[in-house]
């Protein structure tokens, strides 16, 4: 991986609310990988996609987002480096009130991109997540894993180059886990994008990430592939797989593998 450009490079960060969440926290995520963040919950993995974004600041360190740091920039600044993520939310998130097109197109309309343009861009999109011809349905007539992606759909519609996905898979069952693991691989690899996605499910770990970290006591405790992290000895490392391997979703992974 040397020599790869940075795609989003974390310097030392630090975040205390109560008690300390980040501290000295350092990264770097290399263009076109998928990059995942493993931790306990509570360990700070979403206020880390926060900073990350800009909609929370630091108590200290630095984010370079393609180069500009987005810690430092100016809040109009912010709002367009801000722009260079796609972002999937746990809970997919829709507006009720409006169709699966204006959902995944909204911000092409606000951007004042050309109607036509919009509809062949919303319609590839959803292609893409296997969805087509969904277009005129409202959210609350898909299932779960259906609005999940349509917030994919939505994620990728402007063509950020980084998308984040915060928890992409936890709630599903394995079936629907399996389908979205394999649409993250099959998006990274279509638009050639940086992903970090955020979770403790290890089996979507596995299967979606080129490179893993486990987020403990406010840094990265180990960095690598997920082959690394098979082999890796260290006791925090071991005890956070068995952890979270085991139950029904270990099933799911041998299935996988073979
Ligand atoms: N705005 C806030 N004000 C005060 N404390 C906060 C705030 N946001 C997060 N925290 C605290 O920071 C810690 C980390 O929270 P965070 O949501 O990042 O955990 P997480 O790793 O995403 O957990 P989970 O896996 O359960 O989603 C928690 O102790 C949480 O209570
Ligand atoms: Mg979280």
């Amino acid at each position: 991986m040397s020599g790869k450009s940075v795609a989003v490079r974390i310097e030392n960060l630090g975040k205390t609310f109560d008690r300390p969440v980040l501290s000295g926290l350092t990264l770097d995520i290399h263009q076109g990988e998928t990059f995942v963040v493993l931790g306990q919950s509570g360990t700070g993995k979403s206020v880390l996609l926060k900073i990350l974004i800009g909609l929370l600041p630091p108590d200290s360190g630095n984010v370079e987002v393609m180069g500009e740091s987005i810690t430092q920039a100016s809040d109009e600044r912010r709002r367009e480096i801000r722009r260079r993520f796609g972002m999937l939310f746990q809970t997919a998130a829709l507006f009720d009130s409006l169709t699966v097109f204006e959902n995944v197109g909204f911000s092409l309309i606000e951007s004042g991109m050309p109607p036509v343009e919009i509809r062949e861009r919303v319609s590839s999109r959803l292609a893409l997540v296997l969805l087509s011809g969904v277009e005129d349905k409202y959210p609350a007539a898909l299932s779960g894993g259906m609005r999940k992606r349509v917030g994919l759909a939505r994620a990728i519609a402007s063509e950020p180059p980084i998308l984040l996905y915060d928890e992409p898979t936890t709630g599903l069952d394995p079936v629907t886990s399996a389908v979205i693991n394999r649409l993250i691989r099959r998006v990274q690899r279509e638009l050639s994008v940086t992903s970090i996605v955020v979770t403790h499910d290890m089996v979507s770990a596995s299967y979606v990430g080129d490179r893993m970290g486990l987020l403990h006591e406010g840094r990265m405790r180990f960095v690598g592939s997920p082959a690394d992290f098979e082999s890796c000895a260290d006791p925090i490392v071991r005890q956070f797989i068995r952890g979270e391997a085991a139950g029904p979703l270990s099933e799911q992974w041998k299935e996988d593998e073979s």
